[in-house]
């Protein structure tokens, strides 16, 4: 209930985004180290940046971003798809493609959304060549944190990384707060609704950012890999 709040809230803010990116992509960068001519999936690529990215700077062979959204996918081939990055329609709990087929398998903020976790974390290690990376971001309520520990042993991948970037997404809170508290001045007229749109952006003072603060919800990136 509490990370469903924070990811609503997330969503509306590029500061907070920024961040999260921050941490992933250094992993990435650190993990992989040299991804050129390398194959990457991206499952629940939304908007599709986050592969756009990768591919601009990172320079993989191919990355494909995987979403059940076929309306974000349109919206991602659309904007972004050519020469090796497309976007596909897909189920991470049951992706379609062959055995050990990628490098590297990278998952933000999406896991949260899905029915069963262990089938999700069963494809990543069935599609990832041994050796690949699994690169993994995404928030839990702080007592749910050890179930999803438990998820990622069992898969028997090694754990190479894991960060908490709850305080990132604190800093960008509190870099962001009166961008949005002026935000919220100009365009709210009712008062009714400024405190709602206040709790809802996050920003300082609000039970949301209290969340993060006092670590209610935790935020980890983890990096594992297929041996
Ligand atoms: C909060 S967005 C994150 C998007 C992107 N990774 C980012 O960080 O900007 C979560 C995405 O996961 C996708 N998603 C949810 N369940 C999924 C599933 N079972 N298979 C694939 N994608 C899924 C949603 O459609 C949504 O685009």
């Amino acid at each position: 209930m509490i990370s469903e709040m924070f990811l609503a809230m997330c969503r509306t803010s590029p500061a907070v985004k920024k961040n999260l990116w921050k941490g992933m992509y250094q992993a990435f960068a650190l993990y992989t180290r040299n991804i050129e001519g390398k194959s990457v999936l991206e499952v629940g690529s939304g908007r599709g940046g986050g592969s756009n990215y990768i591919k601009r700077y990172l320079k993989p062979k191919k990355i494909v971003g995987v979403d059940l959204s076929s309306k974000a996918v349109k919206l991602c081939n659309k904007n972004y798809a050519g020469d090796g990055l497309s976007y596909i329609c897909g189920d991470a709990e049951n992706l379609e493609f062959e055995d050990e087929s990628f490098d590297v398998v990278l998952n933000v903020e999406s896991s949260h959304c899905y029915s069963a976790m262990p089938s999700f974390l069963s494809e990543v290690k069935r599609v990832l060549k041994k050796g690949g990376f699994f690169l993994f971001a995404d928030l839990r309520d702080h007592d749910k944190m050890d179930i999803l520990y438990k998820q990622l042993e069992s898969t028997g991948m090694n754990f190479i990384k894991e960060k908490n970037i709850t305080p990132n997404i604190v800093e960008a809170l509190n870099t962001d707060s009166n961008r949005r508290l002026e935000g919220i001045k100009a365009f709210t007229l009712s008062r009714l609704f400024k405190e709602p749109f206040k709790e809802f952006a996050g920003v300082k003072g609000t039970k949301c950012y209290e969340w993060f603060r006092t670590g209610e919800v935790v935020y980890k990136s983890f990096v594992l890999q297929k041996v």
